[in-house]
């Protein structure tokens, strides 16, 4: 934390509108003193400007444009820290009151991501006689790198068969419940959404800040449905970074969809000019899985079993084919025996995209551990966050996985999806072309 000293901080009798806050202090020296420090990331497409540390490292003081082509947060090399929201939207809300909500989301965002408080008033520069504007808990740290990214969610288009907002007719067509996968513990309370907010940062504080925040901005307007905190990313989202590890231990993102290649991109994240409905050019769709792991099960498996499970070395994460980690497995490869050497129900395997008519998608998932249950087990796992062009993507293998041996050690409990709107440019809320 770097919280600053007291000298320079603006009470609340200093409230000039033209003053340059703490935090804005802080990111112009920052930018001043290290430079920006551009990485690989940016020749990607991923805008990045860093104040001084690898994108995606745990570099505290970096700020990635909120504006642009594409929603920031999917190729963003993906932070340590996820807090994800989704809302529902209040029934007595008209369509000019969501897009009140959606303007005021946007700007509030933009200034988020620049390490400012959600207004210039903020915290402490407002009336003694009112609640704040902001918070207030992430006075004087740093961007951390934070990205917001909104989706819609089928509901919003389409409720019990009521057209809310009048946009009924302009709902993707892919846009609908996920079907029931095998396997499935789905509990209610931790699926769906009308709206969801991603949020990802480097820092916790600065996350929950943000969906806080923005939570209250929606006060009367949309209340928050479910929330879910992530720790430790679980897929690495450019080539910059090193590959992370989930609770299972291995190392999660070695075969990801990269910022870095950008025609896969292309092909299996971003929906396209020439896909329906045009409005949702530029964006993408968002599958959140809430995927409890048993892991106290898993954790008395032996090494060999995990790795057959999985099919991939723990240590290295290389296939069990060989090579090393970014070696392509050969699931023709057999061993003395004839048998395959990555086994044919392993993870890997399954979902694998030459089983799954070539689908891939961005992987962007988190630890969790939420306490414990009442039987004394870690209420642990994977927050799944894929993106991919077209849902079925996600349906194609998350069906092939039905045979997956890892299953024995995993529930998926929660699930929604989203449509992500494309970039937004300076002036314009998100969805804009939605409401067009
Ligand atoms: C808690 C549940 C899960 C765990 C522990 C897990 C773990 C892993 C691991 C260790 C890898 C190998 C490293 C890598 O390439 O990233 C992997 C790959 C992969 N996983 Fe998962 N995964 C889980 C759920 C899912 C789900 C729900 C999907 C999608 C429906 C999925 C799709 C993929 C894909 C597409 C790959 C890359 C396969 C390839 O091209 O080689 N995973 N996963």
């Amino acid at each position: 934390m770097t919280e600053p000293a007291a000298p320079g901080q603006p009470g609340p009798h200093d409230a000039s509108p033209n003053r340059v806050s703490r935090r804005q202090l802080l990111g112009l020296f920052g930018a001043g003193a290290a430079g920006a420090a551009v990485g690989a990331a940016a020749g990607a497409g991923v805008a990045v400007a860093a104040t001084g540390a690898d994108a995606g490292t745990g570099a505290a003081a970096a700020a990635y444009p909120f504006h642009g082509a594409h929603q920031a947060g999917i190729v963003t090399p993906a932070q340590d820290r996820l807090h994800f929201a989704t809302f529902d939207v209040s029934t007595t809300l008209d369509r000019d009151g969501l897009v009140g909500l959606l303007q005021d989301w946007t700007d509030a965002a933009a200034r988020l991501a620049q390490g400012l408080e959600v207004s210039e008033d903020g915290a402490v520069g407002g009336s003694d006689y009112a609640p704040p504007a902001d918070t207030g808990e992430a006075l004087g740290l740093p961007a951390s790198g934070l990205t917001i990214t909104f989706g819609f969610g089928p509901t919003l288009f389409e409720a019990g068969g009521i057209d809310r907002f009048g946009i009924a007719a302009r709902r993707p067509a892919e846009l609908t419940a996920l079907p029931r996968f095998q396997g499935d513990a789905l509990q209610p309370e931790r699926g769906g959404g009308d709206l969801c907010i991603q949020a990802c940062a480097d820092d916790p504080q600065v996350a929950v800040h943000a969906i806080r925040n923005l939570s209250r901005i929606a006060f009367g307007r949309a209340s928050l449905r479910w929330s879910q905190l992530g720790f430790g990313r679980t897929s690495s989202t450019s080539t910059s970074q090193q590959t992370p590890r989930n609770l299972f231990g291995f190392k999660d993102g070695t075969a990801n969809v990269k910022a870095e290649e950008t025609k896969d991109v292309a092909e299996h994240v971003w929906v396209a000019a020439s896909d329906e409905p045009a409005w949702l050019a530029g964006g993408s769709y968002l599958v959140a899985r809430r995927i409890r792991m048993i892991i106290e099960n898993w954790d008395r498996v032996q090494l060999g079993e995990q790795e057959m499970l999985v099919g991939r070395s723990k240590g290295s994460g290389a296939p069990l084919s060989g090579g090393t980690e970014f070696t392509e497995p050969d699931f023709e490869a057999e061993g003395p025996t004839g048998t395959p050497l990555i086994d044919p129900a392993s993870h890997v395997r399954l979902a694998h995209p030459t089983g799954n008519g070539g689908a891939r998608m961005l992987r962007r998932g988190y630890n969790f551990v939420d306490g414990n249950d009442e039987l004394g087990r870690l209420d642990a796992g994977l927050f799944f966050l894929s993106f991919q062009r077209s849902p079925e993507q996600f349906i194609t293998v998350q069906r092939s996985l039905a045979a997956d041996g890892l299953n024995e050690y995993l529930k998926h409990v929660g699930s929604a999806i989203f449509a992500v709107p494309g970039g937004i440019r300076p002036g314009e809320h998100v969805g804009q072309a939605l409401f067009a």
